[in-house]
């Protein structure tokens, strides 16, 4: 893969906290420290990351927007979008890009509200449940694709 080639990396809302909110059920895992090993790990497959978290909707569909410039991949944890955003589903699905949908619990071992995901559909492929794992499952499934 070419260094000039992007994977947009996109947090949804409150994993900002991670490594304080609910540590049972996330994990100690700190964002920053995700984010760290995201950025070595895509390093060493020659790809280049751009990360962002947010809280607010709109700024994550911007982003994928803007993605369909520059990316040509997409690793996203909606957080709690996951079950309640058509909005970002069809975000993901119109930028064309490959989607890969990452949470840190089991969401089909949760409330039955976290079973249904508007994103699956719209993604290659989903890992859940490996804690700050599932990303880096999902980066090297991602990257794995592109390289066909
Ligand atoms: C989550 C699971 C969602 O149900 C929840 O709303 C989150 C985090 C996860 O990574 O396990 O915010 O996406």
């Amino acid at each position: 893969m070419a260094t000039s080639q992007r994977i947009l990396v996109v947090h949804g809302p409150n994993l900002n906290l991670l490594g304080v909110r609910e540590p049972e059920v996330y994990g100690h895992t700190t964002l920053d420290e995700i984010n760290r090993g995201l950025e070595t790990q895509a390093a060493a497959a020659g790809a280049e990351l751009r990360i962002l978290q947010t809280n607010h909707e709109g700024v994550a569909i911007d982003a994928i927007q803007a993605a369909m410039a520059d990316c040509v991949g997409i690793l996203i944890n909606p957080g709690g979008w996951t079950h309640t955003s058509v909005a970002l589903r069809d975000a993901l699905a119109g930028s064309g890009l490959p989607v890969v949908e990452a949470h840190l619990s089991n969401v089909h071992a949760r409330e039955s509200f976290r079973h249904h995901s508007y994103i699956s559909p719209v993604a290659l492929g989903v890992l859940c449940g490996f804690g700050a794992r599932s990303y880096a499952l999902g980066l090297d499934a991602l990257l794995g694709h592109l390289k066909g």
